[in-house]
């Protein structure tokens, strides 16, 4: 049984055919007559919609349920519930507060587990970001991604993803908001350079794509103001977009705060490539559970 909680249960060449098989000339009805369970504890936009069609475009039926009407581990424990939506469904995606709850739901091992956001990380928005890259630059070995701001769940998974592809990330991010040293250890042993800076404008310089994402995650509102006083320097600006290589590309996983984390000029600028990547959450995530269907 494959579970896919981060980017990199998939190896380089398993990603490689995942994001082959985003491809909507792709799409096989794997899932007719199946459904696939989607909880969310938190808030989503573009997950949700994304994931659900992307079980309608192979056939199956999505069921949305918001955390509150199970209670994983609370009404029920993490293990009965998942033992509960195996009865009825194919798969089941999941948006959790705490990364453990996936790994709990990962080892009943009756259904593929999918990691629909987590604490720690976001592999399917990653999947997106990589197949917008493709897309873009028409391959992805070679290139370089900028990470500006905060080293959320979303920069875990890019910069494991783009391990996994032989895409160099340069990430600066304020001190005490850094990756954390065994993710870099690991994204360096696939034989990528990885950069480390404070300094946006280091990290910015040359890069074929500069991304970033939210300063307050869900789940840190408590920490809201101290985070903005700390990314107040990250913030991405047309300035620090014209130290990247020339027609580099920008990326936000979205939601975006304008003004924030990005400028208006910049999420709306010829650079910006976010609509096309919110649309790719769609086609990742329908490559990735027709791959996932054909391993069973
Ligand atoms: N990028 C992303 O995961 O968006 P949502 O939180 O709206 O699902
Ligand atoms: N880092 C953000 C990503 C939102 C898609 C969060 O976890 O809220």
């Amino acid at each position: 049984m494959r579970h896919f909680l981060e980017v990199d249960d998939l190896s380089e060449v398993e990603l490689r055919d995942v994001l082959d098989l985003s491809d909507p000339a792709r799409a096989e009805p794997v899932l007719a007559g199946r459904g696939v369970a989607l909880i969310f504890e938190k808030p989503s936009n573009r997950t949700r919609n994304s994931t659900e069609m992307a079980v309608v475009g192979l056939g199956g039926h999505p069921v949305t349920i918001r955390g509150e009407e199970i209670g994983l581990g609370e009404r029920e424990t993490v293990e009965d519930v998942t033992r509960a939506l195996a009865c009825y469904h194919a798969m089941i995606g999941a948006r959790v507060f705490e990364h453990d709850k996936l790994e709990a739901m990962a080892k009943v091992d009756e259904v593929p587990i999918v990691n629909l956001l987590s604490d720690l990380s976001h592999p399917l928005q990653a999947v997106a970001d990589l197949l917008t890259l493709k897309q873009r630059w028409g391959g992805l070995a070679g290139h370089s991604v900028a990470w500006i701001g905060d080293a959320s769940n979303v920069a875990r998974s890019l910069t494991l993803a783009s391990s996994l592809c032989g895409v160099d990330v340069r990430l600066a991010c304020p001190p005490g908001h850094e990756l954390e040293p065994p993710v870099l250890d690991q994204a360096r042993s696939r034989g990528i350079e990885v950069v480390v800076t404070p300094d946006p404008e280091e990290a910015a310089a040359g890069a074929d794509a500069v991304c970033t994402d939210v300063w307050v995650s869900m789940g840190q509102e408590a920490e809201a103001a101290a985070r903005q006083d700390a990314f107040g320097a990250y913030r991405v600006t047309a300035e620090l977009m014209s130290r990247a290589a020339p027609g580099a590309l920008f990326l936000h996983c979205l939601p975006a705060h304008r003004g924030l984390e990005v400028d208006t000029e910049v999420l709306d600028g010829p650079a910006s490539v976010v609509w096309q990547e919110a649309e790719n959450r769609m086609h990742a995530a329908r490559g990735l559970l027709l791959w996932l269907a054909g391993q069973r």
